[in-house]
């Protein structure tokens, strides 16, 4: 496949729906976590590097409970857009998900490879709750069931690049989530 050509790309998501999701997003998460969390508990965000960076930036900036953020760097995909089936870590957590309530954030959920992966190692070192959070769902992907707690929207079976999804690291930059149409 040929590098994606800038004219091609066609608005999937405007920046304006994104902000939507993620301000709904953000209130169903807070009602939530203000339920759960005990006075003196606080939630450790784990944030998958690096295409879930501008997601959580805007997420967390809705949420209504003390948290703090930490990140980790999977990688199933290389610079292709077809998931290599297995996952690696290229960055771990810097603190012990043990007897926290972890919150994973993710810009879209695919395979499930990675989520499936990320879910079942922090639960092995017994974290006090797990959920996770994605943008984005493309469920007509999915080779393994994964259960997302907080979804922003689903999406078609398209490739999709802009605000964090990359192709071949392009485009992460971009306000609003493309496509490229052929
Ligand atoms: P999964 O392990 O197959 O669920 O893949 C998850 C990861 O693949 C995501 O976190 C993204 O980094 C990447 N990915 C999946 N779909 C797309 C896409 O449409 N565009 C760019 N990256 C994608
Ligand atoms: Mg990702």
């Amino acid at each position: 496949m040929t590098a994606f050509q800038e004219d091609r790309l066609k608005t999937y998501l405007s920046a304006e729906r994104i902000a939507e999701l993620n301000a709904e997003l953000g209130a169903r998460i807070s009602t939530d976590y203000e339920k759960l969390l005990k006075p003196d508990e606080q939630v450790l965000v784990v944030v998958t590097l690096k295409g879930a960076m501008f997601f959580a930036a805007d997420l967390l900036r809705h949420l209504r409970f003390s948290l703090s953020i930490d990140f980790v760097r999977l990688a199933s995909y290389g610079t292709a857009t077809k998931s290599s089936g297995n996952v690696r870590i290229l960055k771990d957590l810097e603190v012990s998900p043990e007897g926290r309530h972890v919150l994973v954030l993710d810009e879209i959920v695919d395979t499930g490879r990675t989520l499936q992966f990320l879910g079942n190692r922090l639960r092995e070192q017994n974290p006090k709750s797990l959920r996770i959070a994605a943008l984005l769902d493309k469920p007509s992907r999915r080779e393994i069931p994964v259960e997302v707690d907080y979804l922003g929207t689903a999406v078609e079976d398209k490739f999709l690049v802009g605000y964090g999804l990359d192709y071949g690291e392009k485009y992460r930059n971009l306000k609003d989530i493309l496509y490229l149409d052929v």
